[in-house]
């Protein structure tokens, strides 16, 4: 099997223009959310990349007609509602899968799901999914690892989603998929109020749904017969958008980007403005860049509009390089910190307490074979790549090519150094 790694030399300053994807997180529970339409729905913008192709291959089984276009955008039908099952192997590739239950126990009545495990950024329950589920009516049964739900009828209610880490992103979908198609009225208090989440509701509207309050803490759902389908554009990948503005910053460079929503980046944004990054829009762009000295600062990350998780170890690896202390401290995953130990291999200072890094500014980062753990540790490795003196080889990058498309390319677009190679037979795996 052949495995793929970057090899970046680092140094060069970005400069140019890149135009931001369209958003994994918010293509995922909408794809998913087509299992509740009568009619096609065409979707634009949705990357091309493993996550997307992975729940494609899932909703085939699930007897969804999943056809990418040759211009881009995706088209799906349902042809055929007998299948509910989202089998293990699928689960176990993309915990995201879970985004099916929903639209599944709403349209179908039944859905068995392998139960998703934990994974590299740790404990993942699916309890807030289960409980929003249990409220509208299902009856849920955890059956040879697979959970097994079974409603007649959804009817809607008042639920509470808050768990000990705040809001949960997916089972608000989850919760918002199951209750379109309820009878009557479902309030959800502290829904997650992600653009994600907003983006699916919007669409949900579109399709046919009563939703309002999306993007508060209290979602008011009113049940109705039918969705048809509809045809939409994705929003932005605001976490693409954010790596690529640390790339920019971290390399003294110069990047303007294209379809980036400023607004779904505020929090992430204050935090470029005290590290003394330059972050403005002009016209239809979004143009960043760096001051050279780079300030530390204290970091929290937070359900959104607090500043997210998933660009918690990108900003770390620019952090590593400020003139001083900064401290990061995880509130959504408290043991997303892989990159912790690869980064400290390219020369950074950090020290762990708990769910905080002390990240001690070093002058400069050097390059050295390092081995990505999840998605957005790789993203960290490979801007470290960027930034450091000599030559990075960031090892097992399909976790990278699973949630952002093309990046090398973006990446040379705009003047790096970056190959993307292949191993046949890797000594390290
Ligand atoms: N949680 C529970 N119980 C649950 C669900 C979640 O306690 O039933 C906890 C989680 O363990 C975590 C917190 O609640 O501590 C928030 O998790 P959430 O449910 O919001 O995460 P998710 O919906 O499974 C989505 C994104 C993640 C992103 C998180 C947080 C998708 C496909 N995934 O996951 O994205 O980190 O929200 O914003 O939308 C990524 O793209 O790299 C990624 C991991």
């Amino acid at each position: 099997m052949a495995l793929p790694f970057f090899r970046i030399t680092g140094g060069n300053r970005l400069r140019g223009n890149v135009r931001v994807s369209g958003s994994k997180n918010a293509s995922l529970p909408i794809m998913a959310a087509a299992i509740l339409c009568d009619g096609e729905v065409l979707l634009h913008d949705v990357p091309n990349i493993a996550d997307i192709r992975s729940l494609a291959e899932l909703l085939i089984k699930l007897g969804v007609d999943v056809e990418r276009r040759s211009d881009g955008a995706i088209r799906l039908l349902v042809r055929d509602e007998m299948n509910v099952r989202a089998e293990y192997d699928f689960v176990r590739k993309m915990r995201a899968s879970i985004c099916v239950l929903g639209p599944l126990l709403a349209k179908r009545h039944t859905a068995q799901i392998s139960m998703p495990g934990g994974c590299a950024i740790g404990d993942r329950p699916v309890d807030i999914h289960l409980r929003a589920m249990r409220k509208l009516g299902a009856e849920i049964d955890l059956v040879n690892g697979d959970i097994v739900a079974r409603a007649k009828r959804m009817r809607g209610c008042e639920m509470f989603l808050g768990g000990p880490f705040g809001s949960s992103v997916l089972g608000t979908a989850n919760a918002m998929c199951a209750a379109v198609l309820a009878e009557g009225l479902t309030v959800i208090e502290m829904a997650a109020c992600e653009p994600e989440v907003v983006d699916l509701a919007n669409f949900l509207n579109q399709c046919g749904a009563s939703i309002n309050g999306q993007g508060t803490p209290r979602v008011v759902i009113e049940g109705v017969k039918q969705l048809n389908g509809c045809e939409w554009r994705v929003i932005p990948d605001r976490i693409e958008a954010g790596t690529l503005m640390v790339a920019a910053a971290i390399t003294n460079g110069e990047m303007r980007l294209e379809n980036c929503r400023l607004d779904h980046l505020m929090a992430f944004v204050d935090r470029l403005a005290a590290v003394g990054v330059e972050v403005e829009r002009k016209d239809n762009v979004v143009i960043v860049s760096s001051a050279r000295r780079l300030e530390p600062v204290e970091v929290v990350t937070q359900p959104f509009p607090g500043m997210p998780t998933d660009l918690q170890a990108q900003l770390m690896t620019l952090l590593c390089l400020a003139d001083g202390n900064s401290i990061i401290t995880e509130k959504i995953f408290p043991d997303r910190f892989m990159h912790v130990p690869e980064l400290s291999r390219m020369g950074a200072h950090l020290h762990k307490e708990g769910p905080t890094v002390i990240v001690q500014g070093v002058k400069r980062l050097s390059g050295a074979p390092v081995m990505a753990s999840d998605l957005r540790a790789s993203a960290a490795l490979v801007l470290a790549g960027l930034a450091a003196r000599g030559e990075t080889r960031v090892n097992r990058i399909y976790h990278l090519e699973r949630g952002y498309e093309k990046l090398d390319d973006k990446l040379r677009g705009v003047g790096a150094d970056i190959e993307r190679c292949e191993i046949d037979a890797p000594d390290d795996e």
